[in-house]
């Protein structure tokens, strides 16, 4: 088994005009490859701050990373730059948030939207991207793959939205997928759908899972 991801007594806080907000206090968990994280927690306690850190997603200022590693495979990301950062996102680590169209272009039909993606990360012919965009809807159990690529965002139900979004996520295949409280906006049949299928996904391609979710008040 080898390792994913190691986090070592992370420190995130930001700096704002009232003061320090210090939002993660000494964080320390590791995954291997397979392997599904829960990450619990009430509102407010860090964990998206945590998830947006191990992809230094968050706009750093006003946030910053007052110690601590992220070791994403064997290499420390805490000192990589952002460009560095833009190889390792989606390669080594993709993830899926709360709202499908945070990443979702509501203008472009849904098989583009993923051709266009796959072929960030790979070298693939536009036929072959197509025929992979496929594969992945198939993965995320979309009916009718071929006709559903041709339809807009909004023409998807909102599981089927979260569906898609999963598999924008795995378009690179990466190691780790982040799933950022992925099911709050749906009901929980689809709930529990979205759920089967990431547990799916971990057994088809052994990716790292971690799912962050909040403890219902
Ligand atoms: N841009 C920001 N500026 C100041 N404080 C922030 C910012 N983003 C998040 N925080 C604070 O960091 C803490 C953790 O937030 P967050 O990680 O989003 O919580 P959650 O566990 O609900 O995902 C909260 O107290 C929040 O107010
Ligand atoms: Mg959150």
């Amino acid at each position: 088994m080898s390792k994913v991801l190691q986090v070592n007594d992370l420190r995130v806080s930001f700096d704002t005009y009232a003061g320090e907000v210090q939002a993660v206090r000494g964080v320390s968990f590791e995954l291997e490859e397979g392997e599904v994280l829960a990450i619990v927690g009430e509102s407010g306690c860090g964990k998206s701050v945590t998830a947006q850190t191990i992809m230094k997603l968050n706009p750093m200022p006003p946030a910053r990373i007052v110690s601590g590693e992220i070791i994403l495979g064997d290499k420390d990301i805490v000192g990589t730059s952002e460009k560095g950062m833009m190889k390792i996102r989606g390669k080594d680590v993709s993830m899926i948030f709360q709202d499908p169209m945070t990443c979702l272009n509501p203008t472009m039909q849904v098989g583009k939207q993923l051709t266009e993606a796959i072929r960030n990360h790979q070298k693939l012919s536009r036929e072959e991207a197509i025929k992979e965009a496929i594969r992945l809807l198939e993965i995320v159990n979309i009916p009718n793959p071929e006709e559903r690529a041709k339809q807009y965002p909004h023409q998807f139900s909102g599981g089927m939205r979260q569906r898609v979004m999963i598999a924008m996520a795995l378009s690179s295949a990466p190691k780790l997928l982040i799933a950022d409280e992925p099911t709050t906006a749906l009901d929980v049949t689809i709930q529990a759908q979205i759920m089967d299928l990431l547990k799916e996904i971990k057994e088809k391609t052994n990716t790292a899972i971690i799912l962050i979710t909040h403890f219902q008040q």
